[in-house]
């Protein structure tokens, strides 16, 4: 906790001198705008237009609590700032990107050519935003992804309009790797995810840096999206491994069953539980009570963590939903708060001037500690070490360290 506690310290000065000079520069650019670029009138009469905002989250199918927490945390920023993005007022369409690409496209359409939205924030999963990333890039209208890791979409797939308030599937798994590496001091782990982008990716990147330090696989499977609710015959596959543990990587509804059936089998005792931190995230780990006790996780967010923006992130999260902010809250709260910033600084507002304003937002104070986009449209953020701990009568997400590859 110390180093947490360290980190926060870090954050204030760091965020007072960014607010600082970005005032200080918004000031400059909006005198520069007003005298050169156009004529105050009109100026401030776009300013004052409402700006349609589309939100594409999952509001059905198995990751459909996870869209809720993001609306829960896009809300959020707007309520505590008036409504407003930009200092417009914010008009927002929801649309509900379902489980796959089948129906995650057709809504992005939708979003796109029929409501004619300025930008979308959203996309639970990674097959869905590399499904719509061509749609953005051709209608040249910002795609802020609140939470697909996809890799290829701000790396082979890049594009100027697709920016990332998360994580790449890549990182935060790779975050980890020598670190469980040394925990098995030459032992193997079994390796399991769903069968799909998402899980292949997130696998990929934790063996690259487990090998990489050392560590032993035993085998791996991949489990059809989705659709598995009886894990028996994996685990079963996993225990006969002779594996020491198992590296997992499920979200939603899955997790639930995952960790419940992983405890409920007697592995719990036997084989210790690691994974990317979504196994364990909000109201999964609510679901999964005592059983999910001691697995150890990677993410760039714990409502744990020590830190002053985070300690207003609760508080506000709480009073207005009676319940605990998650990763995909802290992610779409992000989104809003960089487009709110790009609109701001935006030259007028083509999605090009709002997708080249989003570069340069600077550093953003966020819940999860301090990030800014990197040059790939990838947060450069901290992963954290979490274990569940219960801690006075609740199972919560105990943040133990900082990881470093
Ligand atoms: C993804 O598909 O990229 C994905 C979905 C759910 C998560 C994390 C990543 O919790």
């Amino acid at each position: 906790m110390k180093l947490v506690r360290g980190a926060s310290v870090r954050l204030r000065h760091g965020a007072a001198a960014a607010v600082a000079a970005t005032a200080v520069l918004a000031l400059a650019a909006g005198c520069a705008g007003s005298s050169l670029d156009q004529p105050a009138a009109e100026s401030s009469a776009s300013k004052g237009a409402a700006v349609k905002v589309g939100l594409l989250v999952p509001l059905s199918g198995v990751y459909a609590p996870l869209g809720k927490d993001m609306k829960n945390g896009f809300d959020l920023y707007l309520d505590q700032h008036d409504g407003k993005l930009g200092g417009r007022e914010a008009k927002v369409t929801e649309a509900d990107e379902g489980e796959g690409p089948q129906t995650g496209v057709p809504a992005a359409t939708k979003l796109v050519q029929q409501d004619k939205v300025a930008a979308v924030v959203g996309v639970v999963n990674s097959a869905i935003a590399l499904g719509v990333r061509n749609l953005f890039d051709e209608a040249k209208i910002p795609l802020v992804i609140a939470n697909a890791g996809a890799n290829d979409i701000t790396g082979s797939q890049a594009s100027d309009y697709v920016w990332r308030t998360a994580f790449s599937n890549a990182a935060v798994n790779e975050a980890i790797g020598a670190t469980v590496a040394k925990d098995m001091a030459g032992k193997s782990v079994y390796i399991l995810a769903p069968d799909y982008a998402a899980g292949k990716e997130q696998m990929a990147g934790f063996k690259k840096t487990f090998t990489a330090a050392g560590g032993k696989v035993a085998g791996e499977q991949y489990t059809p999206f989705g659709k598995t609710q009886d894990f028996q015959p994996y685990l079963s596959k996993a225990e006969r491994s002779g594996a020491a543990a198992v590296y997992a990587f499920y979200a939603g509804a899955e997790a639930v069953a995952f960790v419940k059936q992983y405890d409920q089998f007697g592995l719990s005792d036997k084989m210790p539980l690691y994974g990317s931190g979504f196994l364990t995230e909000g109201g999964v780990l609510a679901a999964q009570g005592g059983a999910a006790i001691g697995i150890k996780t990677s993410l760039h967010y714990s409502n744990q963590l020590d830190n002053p923006e985070n300690a207003a992130f609760v508080k506000a999260y709480q009073a207005a939903y009676d319940a605990s902010p998650t990763v995909y809250s802290v992610q779409a709260y992000d989104a809003a708060a960089a487009l709110d910033k790009a609109l701001k600084a935006a030259d007028d507002e083509s999605g090009a001037a709002i997708a080249k304003a989003l570069g340069t937002v600077g550093e953003i104070a966020s819940p999860r500690g301090p990030w800014r986009f990197g040059a790939n449209h990838d947060p450069e953020q901290t992963y954290y070490l979490r274990e569940v701990k219960e801690q006075n009568g609740a199972v919560v997400n105990a943040v133990i360290g900082e990881l470093t590859n």
